[in-house]
């Protein structure tokens, strides 16, 4: 029961931003784990890796969680995998389970994470750049300044109310799974008179189709689409 688990962040999207340390770490597990929700998904994560260290060697293991609406599908998916990852854990061989960007923003691996300590294991944490940290500084403005709040609000379900009150109070908002919600955004930003031109669109960095500039209305954004709205700042 000597053997790690590692939770890698591999940063958002360059393969430039792993760390030091997230480099080092994945050199030295002879395993490398990545979390889907369907068998055969692909995993952005890894890819991110595979442009930055080399995996020769190494045995690299799909682990299915699955969302299913269905609790008891979903107990059983984790149960496999759970079952998968200790089984390695237990032949010697550390693991390294690599997310995107930060590992301690929106990520499912601190359930995987707390359910592996929970079965006695060792688990170590390595810290990573988040996509919104990432798409500040290219789109070159701060996140915040001075005194200046800042709030996290992810839409992914419907978080309006959460934005509607953030618009009025917060000084810089950055709005993560924003993908399907551009207009809702738009049109929040409007009724709550917050000028469209305080909005940065950050979408697909460091990967194909990377787009950085303002909301466009009508326009398809993908998954991976965040907005950084400086309501009051002076930058
Ligand atoms: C499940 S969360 C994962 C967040 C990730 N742990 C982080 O630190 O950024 C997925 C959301 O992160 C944001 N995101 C992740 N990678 C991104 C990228 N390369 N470009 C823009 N936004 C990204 C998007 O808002 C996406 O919907």
């Amino acid at each position: 029961m000597s053997s790690i688990l590692y939770g890698v962040s591999v940063g958002p999207g360059d393969p430039g931003l792993l760390t030091v340390n997230a480099v080092e770490t994945i050199r030295s597990c002879s395993t490398i784990c990545y979390p889907v929700r369907k068998a055969g998904e692909k995993s952005t994560a890894l890819e991110i890796v595979r442009g930055a260290v080399s995996l020769d060697g190494k045995g690299i293991e799909e682990l299915v969680f699955s969302m299913d609406p269905d609790d008891s599908v979903r107990r059983a998916s984790e149960k496999v995998a759970l079952d998968r990852l200790c089984g390695i854990l237990d032949s010697g061989k550390d693991v390294a389970m690599v997310v995107l960007g930060d590992i301690g923003v929106y990520s499912t691996y601190m359930y995987i994470d707390e359910a592996v300590r929970q079965r006695g294991y060792e688990t170590r944490i390595i810290a990573g750049i988040p996509s919104f940290v990432y798409g500040a500084s290219k789109a070159g403005i701060p996140l915040m300044l001075g005194n200046e709040s800042f709030c996290v609000i992810p839409m992914a379900k419907d978080s309006s109310d959460r934005l509607d009150e953030a618009l009025k109070t917060m000084d810089n908002i950055v709005v993560m799974k924003a993908f399907k919600s551009m207009e809702k955004i738009a049109d929040l930003m409007e009724s709550n008179g917050v000028p469209l031109e305080k909005a940065t669109v950050i979408s697909n960095l460091g990967m194909g189709g990377e787009y950085i500039g303002p909301i466009v209305r009508g326009r398809d954004y993908g998954y991976f689409t965040t907005v950084i709205i400086k309501r009051c700042s002076r930058i």
